[in-house]
This record gives C-alpha cells, sequence and structure tokens, in this order.
C-alpha cells in the first residue's frame, strides 16, 4: 500500500521508533527517574514515596475496561416467577420441541432471484408460515396488535402502560437460505423435516433463527399467559428475506417503526448473532454489538479489440491481471481502534482469563497506560498490539483488518479475438474504524498506476465508461461499518441489563464481552431506531458447549436444552428491561 497514504488515524503509541516530541518527553522521564533514585538514596527511610511514583509497568487494572455487573433479576412476582419455572418442566420441553419443530417443516427459502411479492409465487410460503404462528401462538394473537408489513413482514406490539418508556424490541427472520437439492441426501435426517432425535431439532433454519423467533414468540405467549403487564412497550419484528440482503422485509419494518416512535425512540433491539465462545480458558458470552462494512468494487478493463494475430501487448486480461497482482501484493492493515469490541475483549481477557498470553498482556498494559497521551502526528505506525493478536489465526486477524478478496473474474468470447473487456469483483469487509472510502481510495490509486502505464483512462467511482479505460464501480449492497453499540458494564444502560440477565442465568463464571459480526444482520436497516443494538444468540446448551449448529450447511440443528435457555434468557431479559430505569 506504498502508493496510498494510509488513513490518518494514529492509534499505536506502543512504536519503538518515537517521533522527535516523544524523544523529549523521553528525556523528560530520563531525568525524572535520575531524581528519583537521587532522593530514594539521599532519604533511603522515605521508601513508602515510591507508591506514588507512576509507573508504566505497574499492574494495570485490565477489569475496569470489562466491568462485569451483577447477576441481575426481575424482582418478585409469584405469578411470572412460576411461569420462569415452568420452562424448565418436562411438558414445556415437549411442547415446544412441536413448535419449534412445525416452524422448521415451514420451507421459507429464500432466493437471490425472487420476483416481486405478489407476483412470485414462491414468497407466498410465507402466507403458511403466518398461519402456522396463529396457530401455534393464540394469546399473543388474540391480545397484541399484529401488523403485516410490505405483506409479509411481521410487526408485534404489546403496549405498556408507560408511554414515557422507549420499546424493548426483539427480531428474528422467517427467511432460511435455501437446501441446495444435490446436498439433501447428505442429511442425517432430512432438512425439513424438524426431526427431534432426543436431544437436537434438525433442519433448515433451526438455529438460522426460526429458533430464535420461536423463542420470542414463546416468551411472549408465556408472560401473557401469566398475567404480566409491560410497563415499557414489547414489540417484535421480523423480515422474510434476511438471507438476501432485507431490501423487501426488515427495511420496510425499520422504516414503519421509525414512523411511529421516531428516531431514538427505542430503547433497546436483540436480533440474531453470535454467541458464547471459549477463549483462554474462560466461557465468554459475545452479544456483537459491531458489524463490519462491506463493499464489492467491479474492475473493468476494456483495450481495443482486433485479430489476435497482430495483438497489442498486453490485452484487457493481462492488464486486469496486472492490477489485481497490485492489489494482492499488500493487504489492509491491522488495527485494533479503541472503539472496536475486540479492544474490550483484549481487556476482558487479560482480567479474567488464567491463559491469556503474557506478551499480549504486556502490549495491552502499554497501550492502555498510552491512551491518555497525545497522540503524534505520525502516520501508519504499526499497531503492535493488533499485530500480536492477529497471529492467533485468521478468524481474529479479520476482526482487525480490512478484508480484501478476489472473488469472481471473466473476460474473452474467442481465441482469436483480443477480449475486448475483461472483469473482476473485488470482495471487502470493512474494518471498524475505517469506511468505504478507504477501500476505494486504495483502488483509485493502484488502477491508476497501472492505466497510466497502459495509457488507458482511469474512471474510479464516477459511473462513466468509454473505450481504453478501467472503470471501478461500486456495488449495490455496500455498507458501512455499523455504529457500535455502547458497552460498558459499569454505567447503568441496556448492556448492563443483556449482561446481568446472562450472568444470572448462566452463572457469574461467564464473562460478557461485546463481540464483532463479520457478517451483516437486519439490524443493517434499523440504525437509526437506537443505539443500542446487540446481535445475540442468548442459548447455551452447557453439554454442548458454545457454537453455532452448522447454519448455512448441512445438518443444521439446535439443541433443545439450548432452546429452552434462550426462552428463559428472552424471559428474563424482557421482565428485566421492563423494570430498568432506562
Ligand atoms: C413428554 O414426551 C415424552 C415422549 O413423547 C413422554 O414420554 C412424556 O410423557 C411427555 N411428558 C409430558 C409431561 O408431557
Ligand atoms: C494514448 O492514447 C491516446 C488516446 O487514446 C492516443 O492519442 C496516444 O497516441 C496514446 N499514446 C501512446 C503513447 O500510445
Ligand atoms: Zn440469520
Amino acid at each position: 500500500m506504498k502508493s496510498t497514504p494510509p488513513p490518518v488515524l494514529p492509534i499505536d503509541a506502543g512504536s519503538p521508533h518515537g517521533d522527535r516530541a516523544s524523544s523529549r518527553s523521553r528525556r523528560c522521564v530520563l531525568v525524572f527517574i535520575a531524581l528519583v533514585l537521587l532522593l530514594l538514596v539521599r532519604f533511603p527511610d522515605i521508601a513508602s514515596f515510591k507508591r506514588f511514583i507512576p509507573s508504566a509497568e505497574s499492574e494495570h487494572d485490565f477489569g475496569s475496561g470489562c466491568a462485569q455487573p451483577d447477576p441481575l433479576f426481575p424482582s418478585n412476582h409469584p405469578e411470572l416467577d412460576k411461569a420462569f419455572e415452568h420452562i424448565s418442566s418436562e411438558s414445556f420441553r415437549n411442547a415446544t420441541i412441536r413448535r419449534l419443530s412445525g416452524a422448521v417443516q415451514v420451507r421459507t427459502e429464500s432466493f437471490d432471484d425472487l420476483g416481486a411479492i405478489g407476483e412470485d409465487p414462491r414468497w407466498d410460503v410465507f402466507y403458511d408460515f403466518h398461519q402456522y404462528l396463529e396457530k401455534t401462538f393464540p394469546l399473543i394473537h388474540e391480545k397484541l396488535l399484529v401488523e403485516k408489513v410490505n405483506t409479509h413482514g411481521l410487526l408485534y406490539t404489546w403496549k405498556g402502560s408507560d408511554e414515557s418508556l422507549k420499546p424493548t424490541l426483539l427480531m428474528a427472520h422467517q427467511d432460511t437460505v435455501p437446501v441446495p437439492p444435490e446436498t439433501v441426501p447428505d442429511w442425517t435426517y432430512p432438512p425439513w423435516s424438524g426431526a427431534y432425535d432426543g436431544k437436537n431439532i434438525w433442519g433448515r433454519g433451526a438455529s438460522d433463527c426460526k429458533n430464535q423467533l420461536i423463542a420470542a414468540m414463546e416468551t411472549l405467549e408465556l408472560l401473557l399467559e401469566a398475567g404480566f403487564q409491560p410497563k415499557r412497550t414489547i414489540l417484535l419484528s421480523f423480515g422474510f428475506d434476511e438471507e438476501c440482503s432485507g431490501t423487501r422485509g426488515a427495511s420496510h419494518l425499520a422504516a414503519f417503526i421509525q414512523e411511529r416512535y421516531g428516531k431514538d425512540g427505542i430503547a433497546v433491539i436483540v436480533d440474531e448473532g453470535s454467541s458464547f465462545e471459549y477463549a483462554w480458558g474462560t466461557l465468554f458470552a459475545k452479544p456483537g454489538t459491531a458489524e463490519k462494512g462491506y463493499t464489492d468494487v467491479h474492475i473493468t478493463v476494456r483495450a481495443p479489440g482486433g485479430h489476435s494475430s497482430v495483438p497489442t501487448d498486453h490485452t484487457s486480461i493481462g492488464i486486469l491481471s496486472e492490477l489485481i497482482t497490485r492489489i494482492e501484493s499488500e493487504q489492509y492493515r491491522t488495527r485494533l481502534v479503541d472503539s472496536n469490541p475486540y479492544y474490550t475483549q483484549l481487556q476482558c481477557g487479560a482480567a479474567y482469563s488464567p491463559e491469556f498470553p503474557s506478551k499480549l498482556k504486556k502490549l495491552l498494559r502499554r497501550r492502555l497506560s498510552s491512551a491518555s497521551s497525545p497522540h503524534g502526528t505520525c502516520k501508519a505506525k504499526p499497531d503492535h498490539l493488533a499485530l500480536e493478536a492477529a497471529k492467533q489465526g485468521p478468524a481474529i486477524k479479520y476482526l482487525m483488518q480490512t478484508s480484501q478478496a478476489v472473488d469472481v473474474i471473466s473476460g474473452g468470447i474467442k481465441v482469436n479475438a483480443l477480449p475486448e473487456r475483461a472483469t473482476a469483483v473485488v470482495n471487502h469487509r470493512i474494518n471498524i474504524g475505517e469506511t468505504t472510502q478507504v477501500v476505494k481510495d486504495r483502488l483509485a490509486v493502484l488502477a491508476g498506476a497501472v492505466a497510466r502505464k497502459h495509457n488507458l483512462t482511469l474512471h474510479a467511482f464516477d459511473g462513466k465508461e468509454e473505450p481504453s479505460s478501467i472503470i471501478l464501480s461500486p456495488s449495490a449492497h455496500e455498507l458501512e461499518a455499523a455504529p457500535v453499540t455502547p458497552a460498558d458494564g459499569s454505567i447503568r444502560g441496556p448492556f448492563s441489563v443483556l449482561a446481568g440477565t446472562t450472568r444470572a442465568l448462566y452463572g457469574e463464571e461467564v464473562v460478557v464481552t461485546p463481540g464483532i459480526m463479520t457478517g451483516n444482520t437486519d439490524t443493517r436497516y434499523y440504525w437509526d431506531l437506537t443505539r443500542h443494538i446487540f446481535r445475540f444468540a442468548p442459548g447455551l446448551d452447557p453439554e454442548d458447549g458454545p457454537g453455532l449448529g452448522a447454519i448455512h450447511t448441512v445438518d443444521e440443528r439446535v439443541s433443545v436444552l439450548n432452546h429452552v435457555n434462550s426462552v428463559k434468557w428472552f424471559t428474563l431479559f424482557v421482565r428485566n428491561m421492563d423494570e430498568a430505569e432506562l
């Protein structure tokens, strides 16, 4: 990336190569230390003075960056407490198996090439799904306001008694990714069977995310049955095309909700997302508080055609290849900005995990103790903390780095004709703290150099094209990194309610830390409704341990205990939110 000035966002003060200002301050420190030593030699009895020497080496209180709220239980209420206990019963377990299995059996596949609603008959299966919900959750359909948004979007409203309180909003999507017909024989149980084997429910959508949808519905049905009367309005919002971008479902639902409650009109949103994970010997709950951004950049090289017996030295395919080689010759920087949830995760690990690596701890300590000092203007110092953390593997590295992948290429139609056009698509997931513009600027510089070399015109994201040019254009599905949800467990807020609920249900050994989603959920349309968006699958089966049940592939399934626990979690969370003074 030499040809691209990296974004001026100095975040690493741990570089050994300081600028002039820092060498001056180092001299200051040396003089200070010399003075202190002198004092200690002259007056050895002021040993207690030592305590007041600020030292970068003193043990840092990592826990302050990862405060864990106490377990949070709603206040006693006999009927509601009985209802909560009922979730642990065998009869609830039997009933929940039937309900979730039945939901999986409705084939709500969503396809990338779906036509308009009302024209393409493949949408009509959602009518069946609504009927299934009506039959399965009679109280909800009798007592709550049910609205259909853009035909198949579902919005349930349970009005609270205090209109000054912003609503709690639970989300999920009704659709699933399709099952490719050729994979059907590979499934242990048929993908739309909803089979129950004594432990798991199997089928497409069992864990992404009809489990979340059914758990939210079961929670409300249960609370209605127990006579709960919310002060704070509760909303359920279920899109129906999440797996193909949510343009018809979530985008309409979000606009509808915003029309009613206004910008920032919602207290908290919980949608599908990340779950639990072991790291460094500790069990973490990782509600997603951030999402990486996304952009596909299309590259087209147009060069003169002609007969291949008298070729140009470089065809459009060769020129495109040269550009791709330059793109891949350097990767985006690995960098961890303060707002990146992985920075908090590191602090949580350092504070609570016995197996947290000491080298990371040292770098983290250095980073934390320099955080309050002013940053220099020097650009692109290596982020040593991020680079060290990235050694844990690519899955961790790409929590702190914009990814690039050349995924599609085409060009040429005939062996004796020079290709007039060659195209490639590069997929990017944008790091927290960066923007799609960083990607565009870099590609424009690289493509500009190749264009000059081959006497072509560059059209970088200007929507134009002409013969003999290199054209860069963005995809329709471009998305900036999501605003980061506040996640400070030491202050009263939705994160504390969520974390306190999680520790109430699963115990205080669970450390709750904000997490990052590398994919996107329907919440991308809900950013204006609240700053407090959590992408969280709250179910955990302690026997299984953490992990999603084969989503998007064969043998998708969910453990019934995991599902039952998520009903418990939602029940506690809704009640806790109802009592929270937010
Ligand atoms: C739950 O289902 C099992 C298996 O079908 C059955 O043996 C058991 O009696 C049921 N329990 C209740 C309380 O319904
Ligand atoms: C570069 O392209 C322009 C216009 O396409 C042409 O007039 C010019 O002769 C070319 N120069 C070289 C060095 O090929
Ligand atoms: Zn999903």
